[in-house]
């Protein structure tokens, strides 16, 4: 999504802001821009593309001053140029905005039929034609903007400059993040607290409906009627230093490999790597006292929350209601007090999964978050945080968080069955045994397929449609490797259960659609043997996933067949997750797309 910086200080801030910028890339945007006022003259620099269009402008047409706006803009409203990107300027008022203004139509029309010339086609000009208007009717600053926010509807992150005021920014937030950075006379807007890092760690999260105003001194923040409010100080733990790639090519691929280790991580706020037993911190949510979960999230949290379904259905025998966050709350499920919802997100700040978060609290359920950003609005939002603790993933296309999600359902999964009975101390040590083996086996797992995997994906690169199957959490995982698939490679791909093959997709078969088998040697795979005889007698291309048992076990002709160890089946689908992830990527890399920032794409969708 869009990205906002903002600084007032004592020093130049136009570099100062396009480092901040850099520091946003992750999100995803299709052009960039800053605005600085010096000597009562406020200018801006603006470019599409990549933020070394805006640097190059910026050598050329340098900016002076101490006080300045950024954004970079992933577009919504009006095709991604320079014209459309941030800043906005009406009459001495720019605007850098993240969100819809979801009546910016009518809002446009007013405006217009009362004089206003609209020179971009953005929801956001209608922000600064509104405040330029109250100016014009002899508002202040700070009433003219309370003004605009009292008009507009939808969900924002705005900050606003004056050209008549160096001393002041303002800024206000409804929906997408917003935080005030504290520095030493000097301070500072950004959407996140990884774009303030390099000036500050003393940060506070607006939150929905506050209007922030800053000066060099510090912050007074008040609500859209203008009542003072207060907003707890807290030291960001986001690092000072951008996330660099290391010694890989891609931010996706570091993160790929990084799993190991950040796994280790994550397992062990859950569970004692000596004793082989679950810790016993405290949850905040009793799963021995629930009737039921609900379930809820996006994209790639949503796959790894539908295998969750699996595990805490089969280890707890607890109900789960799953949908995606777009849908969820729209079905009018039947909840009640008595049942709890987890909402998984690497973000914490994905529009749909917070929209439905706040629907089930409003239901009266306890909320959980399984996220990677701990200061996120779901996060401070829930009842209780399961922390994935992957560190900040960068590639837009989700991994590390994909696989740091599984080990926290895995571990909540193993609790809830402890809590509920339907496991009993040795079932514990055993399952948990085969997570703490989990991290080692995935090393071995990264370092035996690396090979095979590049020669595979340079065939993979010349199909149009590819078919994912698989059955039991192998199918979701099967979904999973789709998406991976067709979000950076762009070739079209779809994942689904093996047992639904003859109900249709099998119509597709043949020798132009290969079709990727992910198959352990489970309970399922005789059945999904049989699925892949039906795609073999219909000259269908098979790329087999299995492990030692499956391969010895089938002598089917294949495109390839990659073997993976045999592995405990609750571990698995983190162990799959590798070679669907690397066969992705290295077919991406082949394809010559942006790896990291995959086209149309954002890192975190704040937009409903
Ligand atoms: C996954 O590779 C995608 N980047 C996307 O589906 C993502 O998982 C989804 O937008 C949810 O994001 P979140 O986890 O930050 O909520």
């Amino acid at each position: 999504m869009c990205g906002i910086v903002a600084i007032i200080g004592n020093q130049p801030v136009a570099g100062r802001l396009v480092d901040a910028l850099k520091r946003l890339e992750y999100r995803g945007y299709d052009s960039a821009g800053i605005a600085t006022l010096y000597e009562s003259v406020m200018e801006r620099r603006r470019a599409k593309g990549k933020l070394f269009n805006l640097e190059k402008l910026l050598s050329d047409e340098p900016l002076a001053g101490t006080i300045g706006i950024g954004h970079t803009r992933w577009a919504t409203h009006g095709i991604p140029n320079e014209t459309n990107a941030h800043p906005h300027f009406i009459e001495g008022v720019a605007v850098v905005h993240n969100g819809i203004i979801e009546n910016f139509s009518e809002l446009r029309d007013e405006l217009t039929a009362g004089g206003a010339v609209f020179t971009t086609q953005t929801d956001t000009e209608v922000v600064a034609q509104l405040v330029a208007r109250y100016k014009r009717q002899g508002l202040d600053n700070r009433a003219a903007m309370l003004a605009m926010l009292n008009d507009v509807t939808g969900a924002y992150a705005l900050v606003v400059m004056f050209a008549d005021d160096p001393d002041t920014l303002m800024a206000a937030r409804f929906g997408p993040p917003l935080a005030v950075g504290f520095g030493r006379g000097e301070m500072f807007f950004g959407s996140d607290a990884i774009a303030l890092a390099p000036f500050t760690n003393e940060i506070a999260y607006l939150v929905d409906g506050d209007c922030a105003i800053i000066h060099r001194g510090g912050a007074e923040i008040i609500d859209f009627a203008g009542n003072p409010v207060e907003r707890p100080h807290q030291i960001s733990q986001a690092t000072a230093f951008v996330v660099d790639k290391g010694n890989h090519r891609h931010f996706m691929e570091k993160e790929i490999y990084e799993q190991p280790e950040v796994i280790s991580h994550a397992l062990s706020h859950y569970v004692d790597f000596q004793t082989h037993t679950l810790r016993a911190n405290d949850t905040g949510i009793d799963f021995g006292k629930v009737s039921g979960l609900a379930i809820s999230a996006c994209g790639t949290a949503y796959l790894s929350g539908l295998i969750g379904k699996y595990w805490f259905e089969r280890y707890a025998r607890l109900p789960v209601e799953i949908d995606v966050a777009s849908e969820f709350r729209y079905r009018e499920i039947p909840l009640s007090k008595d049942q709890a919802a987890l909402f998984i997100s690497q973000s914490g700040e994905t529009a749909d999964t917070l929209a439905c978060l706040r629907y089930c609290r409003d239901e009266g359920l306890k909320i959980g978050a399984v996220v990677n950003v701990s200061e996120s609005t779901i996060a401070r939002e829930s009842d209780a945080i399961f922390p994935i603790l992957a560190g900040p993933e960068i590639g837009v296309a989700s991994t590390k968080a994909f696989t740091c999600q599984l080990a926290v359902l895995a571990s909540l999964s193993i609790r809830a069955g402890r809590a509920r009975g339907t496991l009993d101390g040795a079932d514990e040590k055993q399952l948990v045994r085969h997570l703490t083996g989990m991290p080692r086996i995935m090393s071995q797992v990264l370092n035996l397929i690396q090979p095979q995997m590049e020669s595979l994906a340079r065939d993979l690169s010349k199909f149009k449609d590819v078919l994912y199957l698989g059955r039991g959490t192998s199918y979701p995982l099967a979904m999973e490797g789709a998406l991976k698939l067709k979000e950076i490679s762009y070739i079209h791909a779809e994942g689904y259960a093996a047992g639904e093959l003859k109900h249709g997709p099998i119509a597709l078969i043949d020798e132009n659609m290969p079709v990727i088998v992910i198959a352990p040697h489970d309970r399922f795979f005789e059945k999904t043997v049989s699925n892949m005889q039906e795609v073999a007698a219909r000259g269908g291309r098979i790329i087999f996933i299995t492990d030692e048992k499956g391969a010895a076990a089938s002598k089917l002709p294949t495109m390839a067949t990659i073997v993976l160890p045999d592995v405990p089946e609750i571990i698995a689908p983190m162990v799959f997750a590798l070679p669907i992830q690397l066969l992705a990527y290295h077919t991406a890399v082949f394809m010559g797309t942006d790896v990291d920032q995959p086209r149309n794409l954002a890192k975190s969708v704040t937009v409903e």
